[in-house]
């Protein structure tokens, strides 16, 4: 889908379809004599979403003028509208309309408006039908977009361009995120992010299992035993010609590309949902495709633990008691707390290699989506100023997210006798001692925490969304490097 900028009334747009706003409380005057019937019929209020699609509209030189609600003019934001421009393709999707332009009037055409557009259109487009060999709509695709403005502010192209590049890179993530576990092993997310490197310009590494032996990186080895598939361990890097400081990122992403939960079994009611237990992986390997593209000036290093938690003959036992590569020691109690043992050891890997904070990716815990339902992801972290720096930038992309408690108290419910630290808790504040066994290897390093278990996918279509992967937390990864100084 090809994007631009163009500068230009929306009656002079050339396009299939234009889409104007309609407020909330204030019809435009253009409409108000020809449209007479459709408002007093009250088919068009303005609210958020409600599409009024017609054909021929005299004085516009576009074939369909769309009057998109856009709600009360003092509630719109950028997340407003970034919603809004999805809905707006996915509505006009399977219409037989190749060009589409959104026209924007004043007080809806700043930087982070057209980022939002953009964003929004290139989300609100993608399916995740990629295997459906007989798509049912063979319609023409939309193929491109103009961003239409009255504006002269030169940083338009700056902010359309982020946009493009930042929902390019969250859709990678959604096409790796919906591969089906048997083509997605651990191998082939190695596969998807080589590729994604090589065309950025990034350097890569994969380490295999022999080397993850040799490092002692007895967690994460623990948790691919059990599969005949083997593990990998990502590691793709960002140098900037001119760094701003001394300062190096780690975004580390949970890889389990299924989580049967091993020897302590999961249900097989929604088993299949398992197979996004890699979206957080998925969310770094876009991330660095975005980074490579928008350059920031801090050094930003990906690494993803890639492993298929499967309850295999050498799968490893309840009360197994493994090294890590901390060199703490870890009871594993239960074999389907899985994430925060590859965690465990990406993370001590990223201190390793020199990163100064880390911020990690994962769909770690039911508890958190018990707690905050889909629409907040989790985040626990040790220091004050990174969490909020990640609070601006997740702000910024419109992923919410929710500050939750990691009190020392938590800690009590990893004690075991037996080794130093034990991988469950009791059943209550489950997310909150995830959370607190990914703390112990993050030591004094300032880290962020995202839980996305409930964040990372929909289990149904949105209008401005298809169901499936969301590629969150990419778009807060992607601002907190952009934002950092
Ligand atoms: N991948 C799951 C977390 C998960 C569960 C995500 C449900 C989305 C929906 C994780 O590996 C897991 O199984 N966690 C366990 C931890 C428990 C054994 C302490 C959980 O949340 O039940
Ligand atoms: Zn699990
Ligand atoms: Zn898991």
């Amino acid at each position: 889908m090809e994007m631009k900028l163009v500068r230009s009334k929306a009656s002079e747009l050339d396009a299939d379809v234009v889409v104007v706003l309609e407020w909330e409380g204030s019809p435009r005057p253009e409409f108000e004599k020809p449209l007479a019937a459709l408002y007093s019929s009250g088919e068009i209020r303005g609210k958020p979403l409600e599409f009024t699609l017609l054909h021929s509209l005299e004085g516009y030189k576009a074939r369909r003028v769309l009057i998109a609600g856009a709600g009360k003019r003092e509630k719109f934001d950028a997340a407003a509208l970034r919603k809004l421009a999805g809905a707006a393709v996915r509505f006009l999707h399977g219409k037989g309309i190749s060009t589409l332009a959104f026209a924007f009037e004043d007080g809806a055409s700043a930087p982070e408006h057209v980022d939002a557009a953009v964003e929004g259109a290139i989300l609100g487009a993608w399916e995740p039908d990629y295997l459906k060999t007989d798509k049912e709509d063979k319609n023409k695709p939309i193929t491109a977009v103009m961003i239409a403005t009255q504006s002269q502010d030169p940083t338009l192209d700056a902010a359309l361009e982020k946009g493009r590049i930042v929902a390019e890179a969250a859709n990678l993530t959604r096409d790796i995120a919906v591969e089906p576990p048997n083509l997605l092993t651990p191998l082939a997310l190695a596969d998807r992010a080589r590729r994604m490197a090589e065309d950025c310009g990034l350097s890569f590494e994969v380490l295999d299992r022999d080397r993850m032996r040799q490092l002692g990186m007895g967690a994460l080895l623990g948790v691919a035993q059990g599969s005949a598939a083997p593990p990998a361990l990502i590691v793709m890097r960002y140098t900037p010609d001119k760094p701003a400081s001394r300062d190096h990122l780690a975004l580390v992403g949970k890889g389990v590309t299924f989580d049967t939960g091993g020897i302590s079994i999961k249900p097989s009611e929604g088993m299949d949902k398992m197979k996004y237990d890699m979206a957080g992986g998925a969310a770094v390997i876009g991330a660095m495709q975005a980074i490579a593209r928008l350059k920031p000036a801090v050094a930003v290093t990906g690494i993803v633990p890639a492993v298929e938690n499967m309850p295999g003959s050498r799968a490893q036992r309840p009360g197994d008691i493994v090294t890590s590569l901390s060199g703490k020691t870890i009871e594993v109690l239960n074999t389907d707390a899985e994430g925060r043992l590859i965690l465990a050891d990406a993370i001590t890997y990223a201190k390793q290699l020199g990163c100064t904070h880390i911020i990690d990716a994962a769909t770690l815990t039911g508890a958190i989506v018990v707690a905050l339902g889909p629409t907040s992801s989790g985040v626990f972290s040790n220091n004050d100023l990174l969490l909020a720096r990640w609070m601006t930038a997740s702000k910024e992309a419109g992923e919410k997210m929710w500050h939750m408690p990691l009190d020392d108290e938590y800690r009590d419910q990893l004690k075991t006798v037996y080794a130093d630290i034990q991988n469950i808790g009791t059943r209550w504040g489950g997310a909150c001692t995830a959370a607190m066994f990914l703390k112990e290897f993050a030591g004094d390093t300032p880290w962020v925490h995202v839980d996305v278990a409930g964040t990372a996918w929909l289990d149904d279509a949105k209008p401005s969304l298809a169901k499936g992967p969301t590629g969150v937390p990419l778009g807060s990864f992607v601002n907190l490097a952009l934002n950092w100084l």
